[in-house]
């Protein structure tokens, strides 16, 4: 059994090459947002959510991306109501949600 039921990784890569990278777009408000949120909510931890922050996930080009293990989901995301989204319906309920899905 995993440690986490499931796990979101949102990048937070700042580029030095100054191509735009994630933390350019609000991934870290947004990060400690979901982190924050599932905290409260106490679905954080072992046998539960985990939310971690990470370096580039080389999926620039659709910044800010998430994902999400063990389903291998990728997201691209704007605002607070689609880290609810991916909160509610995908972290704790397993449905992909498939507006914010990138391949
Ligand atoms: S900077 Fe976020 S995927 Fe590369």
């Amino acid at each position: 059994m995993s440690f986490y039921t499931r796990h979101i990784f949102f990048c937070n890569n700042i580029r030095k090459d100054g191509k735009a990278c994630c933390a350019q777009l609000n991934a870290k408000v947004m990060y400690r947002y979901a982190k924050d949120k599932c905290s409260q909510e106490g679905i954080m931890g072992e046998g539960k959510i985990g939310v971690s922050e990470s370096r580039c996930l080389g999926r620039c080009e659709y910044g800010p991306v998430a994902i999400v293990y063990p389903d291998n989901v990728w997201y691209q995301y704007i605002d607070e109501e689609d880290i609810n989204d991916i909160i509610t319906k995908h972290l704790i309920n397993g449905n992909v949600v498939k507006r914010l899905q990138i391949d």
